[in-house]
C-alpha cells in the first residue's frame, strides 16, 4: 500500500488533517488502534476558538457545528461568595468561543470521512514507523493477524500523549513537565446547564469547580479531587452536593441535578516536546504537548498544529515547497508555549494547593486585582478567545 501522508491516530487531530488534507487533492491513510466506538466513546472538552470554528468550515464539516454549537460571549469567576463576569467579547473586540463537544467533533469528522470514502483502518495493532529519516518512510501494522506495510512520504503523528510516534524518537526529543497534585472529577448529565451563557470557572475553599455544557438540555461539570481519589468514591449525590458548596449560593440554587451519563477523573498536566518534526514524521496535538484543561486549550491547540501541518503538506506537493514544513515546529512551538502559559497561570490562580497557604493569598490578591484591572480583564480574555495565529 501506498499514500502521501500516513496518519497515526483517529483522534480530533487526525481526522481534521486527513480531512483538509484531502480537500486539497493530497491522498492520506489514517491508521487507529481503537475501535471508532471507543475514540467517540471518550468524553473530553468542548469549547472553540475562533481558529477552530473556521478549521472545521474550511473542511467543509461545519454544518452540525454551525447549528448546534452555542456561541459564548463571557466567562464568569466564582470566588469569595459571588460571581464576577469577564466580557470576554467587549474585551477584545467582538470575538467568542463556540461551546460544542470534542464527541460531536469527532462524530462529525469520521462521518465526512466516511462519506468521502477515505481509508480508516481501526484496531491496527502494533504500529511502528521506519526511515522517517530518509526520503521513503514506512509504517508497519498488523491487522487481523496479519502484518502490513503502508509506505507514504510523510508520517503524521497524531497518536496523542500514549502513542507511538512520539516514543519512536524519544531520545532525540526534549521534554518540558509540569503534573498537577490534583485531578478534576467531570459529570455528564442530560440536564439543563445551570449557566447557558457564560463558562463559571471557580475557586473555592473547598476547591475549584467548572461548571459547562453540550448543549441547552446536556451539561457538564468539573470539581477538584485529590489524585487518590477513585470515581466509585464519588455517588452522583456526593458530586452535586461537592459542586453546590463550591458555587456562589445563587448559583447553587439554580443547579439542576439528575443521573450521570458519564463521570471520570483526569489527572492534569502542562507538557510540551521540542521538537515537533524529525526528518519526515511530524508531531502534532496531544502528541507533542498537553495542557490541563483550565484554559480550554487542548483541543484548539491541537487544530492549530493541524492547520500549520496540512498547510505545510499541502504546500509541498502543490507547489513544491519546503517551507512550511521546514518551518513548522517552530511555528507551532511559539504558539504552544503561549497556550501552555495561560493554561498553567489560570490552573494555578484557580485551584487549592495542599499546603501552599502563601500562594493562597496571591490568589485571592491576583482575583481581586484582575475582576477591578480592565488591562488583566483583557489579557484574560484575549488568550481566552485565542491568541492571533
Ligand atoms: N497506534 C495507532 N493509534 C494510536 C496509537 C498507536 N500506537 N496510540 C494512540 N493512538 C490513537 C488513540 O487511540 C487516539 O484515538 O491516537 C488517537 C489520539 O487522539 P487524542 O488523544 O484525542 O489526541 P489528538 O487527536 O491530538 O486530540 C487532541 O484531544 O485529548 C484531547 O485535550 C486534547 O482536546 C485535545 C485533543
Ligand atoms: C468542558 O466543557 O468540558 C470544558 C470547558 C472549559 C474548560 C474545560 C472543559 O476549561
Amino acid at each position: 500500500m501506498r499514500t502521501q501522508v500516513a496518519i497515526i491516530g483517529a483522534g480530533p487531530s487526525g481526522l481534521l488533517l486527513g480531512q483538509l488534507l484531502h480537500k486539497a487533492g493530497v491522498d492520506n491513510i489514517i491508521l487507529e488502534r481503537q475501535t471508532g466506538d471507543y475514540v467517540l466513546g471518550r468524553i473530553r472538552a468542548g469549547i472553540l476558538e475562533q481558529v477552530t470554528v473556521d478549521l472545521m468550515r474550511e473542511a467543509g464539516v461545519s454544518e452540525r457545528m454551525d447549528k448546534e454549537g452555542i456561541v459564548h460571549h463571557s466567562i464568569e469567576l466564582v470566588f469569595g461568595g459571588a460571581r464576577h463576569p469577564i466580557d470576554v467579547h467587549g474585551l477584545t473586540g467582538g470575538k467568542v468561543v463556540t461551546a460544542y463537544g470534542q464527541t460531536e467533533l469527532t462524530h462529525d469528522l469520521m462521518d465526512a470521512r466516511k462519506a468521502a470514502g477515505l481509508a480508516t483502518v481501526y484496531e491496527a495493532d502494533n504500529v511502528r514507523l521506519h526511515g522517517f529519516d530518509g526520503t521513503n518512510p514506512q509504517v508497519t501494522y498488523e491487522k487481523d493477524g496479519r502484518t502490513h506495510a503502508l509506505d507514504c512520504d510523510f508520517i503524521a503523528g497524531c497518536d496523542g500523549f500514549h502513542g507511538v510516534s512520539r516514543a519512536t524518537v524519544k531520545d532525540r526529543v526534549t521534554e518540558y513537565e509540569k503534573v498537577y497534585p490534583f485531578g478534576w472529577l467531570g459529570l455528564l448529565s442530560d440536564t439543563p446547564p445551570v449557566s447557558p451563557h457564560a463558562i463559571v470557572y471557580g475557586n473555592s475553599e473547598h476547591g475549584f469547580s467548572l461548571c459547562s455544557m453540550r448543549s441547552m438540555t446536556r451539561s457538564r461539570y468539573y470539581v477538584q479531587v485529590p489524585l487518590t481519589d477513585k470515581v466509585e468514591d464519588w455517588s452522583d449525590d456526593r458530586f452535586w452536593a461537592e459542586l453546590k458548596r463550591r458555587v456562589d449560593p445563587e448559583l447553587s440554587e439554580k443547579i439542576v441535578t439528575g443521573a450521570s451519563i458519564e463521570k471520570s477523573i483526569a489527572p492534569l498536566r502542562s507538557f510540551v516536546a521540542e521538537p515537533l518534526r524529525f526528518g519526515r514524521l511530524f508531531l502534532a496535538g496531544d502528541a507533542g504537548h498537553i495542557v490541563p484543561p483550565t484554559g480550554a486549550k487542548g483541543l484548539n491547540l491541537a487544530a492549530t498544529d493541524v492547520k500549520y501541518l496540512s498547510g505545510a503538506f499541502i504546500d509541498y506537493f502543490k507547489e513544491r515547497s519546503n517551507a512550511g514544513i521546514d518551518t513548522y515546529s517552530e511555528r507551532c512551538l511559539k504558539r504552544i508555549w503561549k497556550a501552555e502559559r495561560f493554561s498553567w497561570w489560570m490552573t494555578t490562580l484557580m485551584h487549592r494547593f495542599p499546603g501552599d497557604e502563601f500562594g493562597r493569598k496571591m490568589q485571592e490578591a491576583e482575583l481581586d486585582y484582575l475582576v477591578k484591572s480592565k488591562a488583566l480583564s483583557t489579557a484574560v480574555a484575549e488568550n481566552y478567545v485565542g491568541l492571533p495565529l
